[in-house]
């Protein structure tokens, strides 16, 4: 919509930014027109301003004060240091305009792009686009994103207008996998805790609903999850649940295109976890999961302790995440999980001793014996390892005192090891248990969920560590930038060089652009045989190498290399890399005992001899990478290779990426740390994107394209466009908007293609919205014209034809030459005017000639003639001797009817029925009965109209009147019929507030039969639900809610509380209510479900107990209470019912007891007692009602001979309503009723707000279907029914406004 400010329109364009528009300058604007600037606007942007860079914030806008720095907007003075690059110079547009896109932003640079992150951020927008890439920024809280609703936004349109989304990348992805028949890729990194594995899952979310498939696959992928988390994942002080191994999760589609099964590939598991962890920091989950929530009968025959008695597990001094229940997890998700992805019993229990083994290993501590010599302390540790191993006790105590020294061609030679030599044999005997452990579950995952049959395409998700640049990195960190080195050489690839060589494919000039290349870093980690990681390998081999040799070396080859930096001066050990995102150190002490990444050959072989067959198998005796090359089966090696088999594959696909970014340390929602951020940003490569599509042209459509979108501009041009010449449209088209081609600067006429930038993109765009605005104006003029032309000669031929017929006065040829008339297809006024003449002709016949026959007769009999054929005479204005005398003789008998009528006018006022009885009675007792438009009104209103039209006439009355009582009165009335006749629409399950049952069902975690939970959602159960029933906002309102159920479920006896307890449950229940509109829902929703098909007669009868304390203490929300009325009127015990809706009605209705408050615990009694007689608001309202019905059923015949009556105008005699026979039973029911009063009196209500929800109406109201459920009301709308219509408005109690529409807030 658009405000209007002097001569500039404040508007929106299609992509939702905003812009000015001067209609009578034809000029916009996308900057605050210099016109509307204030002059605080102005003195504010006066001077040099420009971004500075800030240690904290990043970024800030600072203006220069010659010889005093910079000032910040915060009055910080800041300067330019010598290493700073030149500040970039401040756009404020870029300050006010946001895009969804901030490529597209104009002038946008790395400052730029921070500063709208972080605007975008600290509004919950935690998306926004760089180029390609999708960034997000972790929330640390729960926001609406995720709704079934919101996904299926996305799912149905790939719309560019939607906000930025994980969902419109996975979107994107499936999309581009369906039309480009080619697989894809979700490549997803950023810092740990930055949020990408909740990607991952929001992605397969996505996948799993946008592609379902038969067999339930995306779940068992889903399901997944739980166990690879429990194993995988660990509390770090970044993040509580991080991932410790990277994972590509390869989802793959059947030639339907429906989901046929996913494999997922473990990359780098930081197996140092298990034997160590930093403080606050914890081991796997796993461990805690078992130690906490194993069955007595697991603890012994795992012979588990606390977690407090497990070195592995106590050293860090954090053994619990807040929030998270091991022992809940390991009870209803871990164990569930790997039971539905088909684990055996067997390899469960097995699994378990391995997982206790290990932490038993832990506990084998060394003393020293001597020199380089030592033994196990605790000898029962070590025999429990063992056995839980199924290893021999013996054996493994050798294996970790002592090594085996190989000469060739000499038998090996037994050495002892020192204590702390020792501790290493043992934890790497652990470390290399729990890897192989973790392969194993990888690959078994996979065997259950891997696609069976043929599967062309997938979908691959990435969710990997990220650059990471520490204190102290060592050959891990290496292993993480290399991965992030190669994946932005994969980048770029994809980015610059598909630009490069679409700019070459167009023909099109371009700036080469000086990317960063890594390919120099790629071959400084990885070529053969001199690159770093080979020559670690090499060095493995060389006799008596040693991690210093292997520097030394490394420092002589790149001495002169110009991504590497022997810092000899500072360490010998260490080096630096320039990895494209920075400098990083890294110090070679470990290097070559992690590469090699090998347990020596006695380790080796007492795993591989263990009697747990699971185990054994997992150390085969014959492994073939152990006996081949030691270099081939090095950590280096491996991981190279595990690498480049991604590249290939990711080579294979068509890329989408997502950055995820930590926005602060403290894991806390809308606190943003500027410098933080950047870092991320930049190491995540996002400003080589922006450079890339800055330097290029990230518009661009086919010159068809661009022809039919931008034609519109110049419809002047129209005719002279030539059909097949589209590059030469294109360029009168380009040349209209002023930009030149020539120049090849601002935009280009490629092959196949008009590519342009950003800013020649919105001034293009907006000149379009402009223009089409018109041409839609001009389209309609000129089809009117047309319509018009044709029209006009037809209507031109008839007009001579009617005026000679009207001059004639006679019925016959006028009746004709309308026949002709017709023909024309449009009323014309002189059509109109014949018509009327035609009736006046007839008419004029037909009055004289009853008049003369009737004007001798009794007039009371022929009244009904007389009066019409008088009345219709003086319509037409006919005048003659016969109608002055008929006036006459009808004056007379008209007297009595008058009054009659001036009776029935007061009672069509008032509405009582009995008033309208009486009068009718009066008419028919008349000789002939009396016919009046009023008593007609009587009749109609008694006899045709529905009973719920009656009422709402009646509603409108008593509205008049401001007669609360009656107002209450019928509108209940009104409720209830309606309810009757659309109850089906009011049915709980229908209630549009409730989560889908699949839905809901899906929500829950791990579940067995998630089909039959499902199903259960709507019924009784005796189980505690996983969620809310109805869509609420916020976690803890779901939480709570589902605590609530458990009150209800204590309520109906399930489990037995002590006695009094359930009140206690009740009260607070009720509570909850009182506080929360959102509850009040859900609540009745659960009860509704509590109570439908509930086989427990007491437990039914305490619920219905629960929904009559409920009813009694506060009203249901709006969008609930028809469903609750229904289901009451449906299914409460007969005895109850209406006990139940009328206490619900005066909590609805009555302002005396609006005020919502727990009731105390008599109170409580008394109410389930039946002890509260709430006086019954429309009892004498409804005897009058049935008043009605009765009249209408004895009336219905005589009516319809009456109506006969008056539509022919022919006397007839006498009246059977007034017949005898039937009038004494009228009579009788109706007297003995009469003068009973309809409400009692001393309890009349205030008609303080409810009242005036009634009076005003919206206007411009088109009859609409009522609303029913949706969404919830803001505060103070309340819903209301238009008496005229039946139709449901709403009105806001304290401004008073009204309207037809749901208000939202
Ligand atoms: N979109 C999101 N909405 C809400 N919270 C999020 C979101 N993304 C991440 N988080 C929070 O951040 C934590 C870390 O996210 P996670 O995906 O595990 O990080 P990463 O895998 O990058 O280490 C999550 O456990 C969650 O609490
Ligand atoms: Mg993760």
């Amino acid at each position: 919509m658009a405000t209007r400010t002097n001569d500039w329109e404040q508007a929106s364009a299609a992509d939702g930014s905003t812009y000015w528009f001067s209609p009578g300058l034809s000029k916009y604007s996308w900057a605050v027109p210099e016109e509307l600037k204030t002059d605080a606007d102005r003195s504010r942007e006066a001077g040099e301003w420009v971004w500075m860079e800030h240690p904290k914030e990043g970024y800030v806008p600072a203006k220069r004060s010659p010889g005093k720095g910079y000032q910040s907007m915060a009055g910080e003075t800041l300067y330019l240091k010598k290493d700073m690059a030149k500040p970039a110079k401040l756009n404020w547009l870029n300050l006010t305009m946001s895009e969804n896109d901030l490529v597209m932003l104009e002038n946008v640079n790395p400052a730029v792009i921070l500063f709208h992150i972080k605007q975008r951020y600290l509004t919950n927008q935690i998306y926004s686009y760089v180029g390609p890439i999708l960034i997000s920024c972790n929330p640390y809280k729960l926001l609406p994103l995720y709704t079934p609703s919101i996904l299926n936004n996305y799912i149905k349109r790939d719309n560019r207008y939607l906000e930025p989304h994980v969902y419109a990348v996975a979107n994107r992805a499936f999309r581009d996998l369906v039309s480009h028949s080619c697989s894809q890729s979700i490549v997803i990194s950023g810092e740990s805790g930055a949020g990408k594995t909740e990607c991952t899952k929001q992605a397969l979310q996505f996948l799993a609903e946008v592609a379902e498939s038969a067999e339930n696959i995306e779940q068992m992928i889903l399901m997944a999850n739980p166990v690879l988390e429990a194993f995988g994942n660990a509390k770090t002080i970044r993040n509580n649940n991080s991932s410790r191994f990277g994972k590509y999760l390869e989802v793959f589609f059947s030639h339907r295109n429906s989901i046929a099964g996913a494999t997922t590939t473990n990359y780098l598991l930081e197996k140092s976890r298990v034997c160590f962890q930093a403080p606050k920091e914890r081991n796997y989950h796993v461990f805690y999961q078992l130690v906490e929530g194993s069955t007595p009968e697991m603890k012994q025959r795992f012979r588990l302790g606390p977690v407090s008695s497990y070195n592995y597990l106590n050293q860090s001094g954090c053994d619990k995440v807040a929030g998270v229940p091991d022992d809940r997890l390991f009870k209803e998700e871990l164990l569930p999980s790997m039971r539905e992805l088909n684990f055996s019993q067997d390899e469960i229990n097995s699994i378990f001793r391995i997982v206790s083994g290990i932490l038993m290993l832990g506990n084998v501590t060394f003393e020293n014996t001597g020199e380089r010599k030592c033994q196990v302390k605790d000898a029962k540790s070590c025999s429990d390892a063992a056995s839980l191993l199924e290893v021999s006790g013996k054996a493994l105590n050798e294996v970790v005192t002592t090594t085996k020294l190989k000469v060739i061609g000499q038998a090996p030679i037994t050495v002892n090891l020192s204590a702390t030599e020792a501790t290493s044999a043992r934890d790497a005997l652990a470390k290399f248990v729990y890897e192989k452990l973790f392969d194993w579950l990888v690959q078994k995952v996979n065997q259950v969920v891997a696609p069976k049959g043929g599967s062309k395409y997938s979908i691959g998700i990435l969710d990997i560590f990220g650059f990471e640049i520490f204190d102290q990195n060592s050959y891990e960190q290496l292993c993480i930038n290399f991965t992030n080195e190669k994946l932005q050489q994969f980048f770029n690839f994809h980015t610059f060089k598909q630009e490069e060589k679409c700019y070459k494919e167009e023909d099109i000039t371009f700036e080469k652009v000086p990317y960063i290349d890594n390919q120099p870093v790629l071959d400084l980690i990885e070529q053969k045989p001199h690159g770093i990681l080979p020559m670690v390998d090499e060095e493995l081999i060389v006799p008596k190498g040693t991690d210093l040799t292997f520097i030394n070396k490394l420092h002589d080859r790149y001495a002169q290399n110009p991504h590497y930096r022997a810092e000899r001066k500072k360490r010998v050990e260490i080096f630096t890399v320039v990895h494209y995102a920075g400098d990083v150190t890294y110090d070679s002490k470990g290097f070559l005992e992690k590469d090699r990444d090998r347990l020596n050959d006695e380790a080796y072989g007492l795993l591989s001899k263990s009697t747990c067959l699971f185990l054994s198998k997992l150390f085969p005796q014959n492994d073939k990478a152990r006996t081949r090359q030691a270099k081939k089966s090095t950590l280096g090696y491996r991981f190279t290779r595990q690498l480049t088999a991604l590249m290939k594959t990711l080579h294979n696909t068509e890329p989408h990426y997502i950055r995820c970014i930590k926005p602060n340390p403290n894991k806390s929602p809308l606190e943003f740390y500027g410098k933080m951020s950047f870092d991320q940003l930049r190491n995540s490569g996002v400003f080589e994107a922006v450079k890339i599509r800055k330097a290029g042209y990230p518009f661009r459509y086919t010159h068809k394209e661009f022809f039919w979108r931008f034609a519109a501009t110049m419809p002047e041009h129209r005719q002279k466009f030539s059909p097949t010449d589209m590059i030469d449209n294109c360029r009168v088209l380009i040349s209209n908007f002023g930009f030149d081609t020539k120049t090849k600067q601002e935009i280009q006429v490629g092959r196949s293609k008009i590519l342009y930038r950003a800013p020649q993109h919105r001034i293009m765009e907006n000149k379009r919205n402009i223009a089409v605005e018109r041409l839609v104006r001009v389209v309609q003029r000129v089809g009117r014209g047309y319509m018009a032309r044709k029209l006009y000669r037809r209507m031109k031929a008839i007009v001579p034809v009617l005026e000679k017929a009207i001059k004639i006065r006679k019925v016959e040829p006028l009746q004709a030459a309308l026949a002709q008339a017709d023909g024309v297809g449009y009323e014309m006024k002189i059509i109109k005017d014949a018509r009327y003449m035609l009736h006046v002709f007839e008419e004029e016949e037909r009055v004289e000639k009853v008049l003369s026959s009737l004007i001798d007769e009794d007039p009371e009999e022929t009244f009904g003639t007389f009066a019409e054929a008088l009345a219709t005479a003086k319509e037409i204005k006919y005048n003659s001797p016969t109608v002055e005398r008929a006036r006459k003789v009808f004056a007379e008998a008209r007297k009595v009817r008058d009054a009659i009528d001036a009776e029935g006018e007061k009672a069509l006022v008032s509405l009582e029925v009995n008033e309208l009885r009486k009068v009718l009675e009066q008419a028919n007792a008349l000789k002939f009965p009396h016919r009046s438009p009023t008593i007609n009104k009587i009749i109609d209103l008694i006899y045709k109209t529905s009973t719920d039209n009656f009422v709402k006439l009646q509603l409108k009355a008593s509205l008049r009147k401001g007669d609360t009582d009656r107002i209450i009165a019928t509108t209940i009335k009104l409720r209830e019929i309606s309810l009757e006749r659309t109850k089906t629409l009011f049915d709980f399950n229908k209630f549009a507030l409730l989560i889908d049952r699949n839905v809901w069902a899906g929500k829950k975690l791990l579940c067995f039969d998630r089909k039959s939970l499902a199903e259960s959602m709507r019924r009784y159960t005796q189980s505690s639900i996983h969620h809310s029933l109805t869509r609420m906002k916020e976690k803890k309102d779901k939480q709570h809610a589902k605590i609530l159920f458990k009150n209800i479920l204590g309520y109906m006896g399930n489990p037995r509380y002590q006695a009094g307890q359930e009140v206690i449950l009740a009260r607070e229940l009720l509570q909850a209510a009182v506080d929360s509109e959102e509850q009040r829902t859900e609540i009745y929703c659960q009860l509704m479900k509590q109570l439908t098909k509930n086989p427990d007669k007491t437990s039914m009868a305490k619920g219905w107990d629960l929904v009559m304390l409920c009813v009694s203490t506060f009203p249901p929300p709006s969008v609930i209470e028809n469903h609750l009325e229904v289901f009451i009127r449906k299914n409460s015990p007969k005895k109850m019912m209406k006990r139940i809706i009328l206490a619900m009605h005066h909590k609805m209705y009555d302002s005396k007891q609006s005020s919502l408050s727990v009731p105390d615990v008599n109170k409580m009694n008394d109410i389930v007692n039946g002890n509260i007689r709430n006086r019954s608001i429309c009892s004498g309202y409804n005897t009058s009602i049935q008043q009605l019905d009765e009249l209408k059923k004895l009336g219905e015949k005589k009516v319809s001979n009456a109506v006969e009556l008056g539509a022919n105008g022919t006397p007839r005699r006498p009246n059977p309503l007034s017949a005898p026979a039937t009038r004494p039973k009228a009579d009788a029911k109706v007297g003995m009723k009469r003068g009973s009063q309809m409400l009692n009196p001393e309890a009349v209500m205030a008609a303080t707000e409810k009242k005036s929800q009634y009076l005003t109406k919206p206007e411009g109201h088109a009859s609409k279907a009522p609303k029913t459920g949706g969404p919830s009301l803001p505060p103070n709308w309340r819903t209301a029914v238009d008496p005229e219509s039946g139709d449901t408005y709403y009105y806001n109690a304290v401004t008073k406004a009204t309207t037809w529409d749901m208000p939202t807030a």
